[in-house]
């Protein structure tokens, strides 16, 4: 495992592969994971075609995939979130962290997009905290890019990136994820529990996107100056 590669559970998918594309015009190792591995293997060779041959991409099963990196990307709809991290929790290692990017929509069971879904745990990224060991460190990222916006690889992204988790060097950590995709601004958004407002942002933010006709909207905080 190394501290330049990370994995995406789900990175066959719209917001999974459009990270991927990113980090690896980046230069990092990406690891696509999916349920079947040929349709990993399908996505890291789409990339390497778009980039060229020395991008640094490979596809996995989820179960695979999870153990080349340390830092490990769920990018599944909200209605398999529980499912996956079941499916993966066993396998994953002590200091590994998770970055939960699922957002609750109602639409994941059958409502509207513009709408989220009350969680007992009070967020997506606090459910999958719940459901995985304390041995790992669980985050919150990348809930309000659209992925439209990522896979339009020769535009930046005009999106802040609110980093949320409990702990201060886990946030701070995932900065250089962030500040790999041009025009992407990494926020220290502190607690974990401050997903609750991040992934509403999201249901809001497609709201914005129907109401103006465009498919990447994304959210800007202003006052705090520059990236630093
Ligand atoms: N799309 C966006 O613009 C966007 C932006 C921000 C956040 N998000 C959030 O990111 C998450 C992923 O969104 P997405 O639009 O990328 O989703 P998606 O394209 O519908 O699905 C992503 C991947 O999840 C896997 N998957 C789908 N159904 C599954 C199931 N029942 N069980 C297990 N795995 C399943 C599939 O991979 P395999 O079939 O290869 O396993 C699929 O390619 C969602 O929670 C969404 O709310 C999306």
């Amino acid at each position: 495992m190394s501290d330049e590669s990370i994995a995406i559970v789900g990175g066959t998918g719209d917001l999974g592969y459009g990270l991927a594309l990113r980090w690896a015009l980046a230069g990092f190792n990406v690891v696509i994971g999916s349920r079947v591995a040929s349709r990993a293997e399908e996505a890291a060779q789409k990339i390497r075609d778009n980039i060229g041959p020395t991008a640094k991409v490979q596809g996995f099963v989820n179960e695979e995939a999870i153990l080349q990196s340390w830092i490990v990307v769920i990018a599944v709809p909200f209605s398999a979130q529980a499912a996956t991290l079941l499916s993966i929790r066993e396998k994953l290692r002590t200091g590994q962290t998770v970055v939960d990017c699922t957002v609750p929509l109602e639409a994941t069971v059958g409502g509207a997009a513009t709408r989220i879904l009350g969680l007992w745990a009070g967020s997506a990224a606090e459910q999958a905290k719940r459901l995985l060991p304390d041995t790992v460190h669980v985050a919150a990222a990348f809930q309000n890019v659209s992925a439209h916006a990522l896979q339009e690889s020769n535009q930046p992204v005009d999106c802040d990136v609110f980093v949320c988790a409990d702990s201060a060097e886990v946030r701070a950590w995932l900065r250089p994820w962030v500040e790999a995709i041009p025009n992407c601004r990494y926020v220290d958004g502190g607690k974990l529990e401050n997903s609750r407002i991040v992934e509403s942002l999201t249901a809001f933010l497609i709201g914005v996107n129907r109401r103006y006709k465009v498919l990447g909207s994304g959210i800007r905080i202003t006052g705090i100056g520059p990236a630093k």
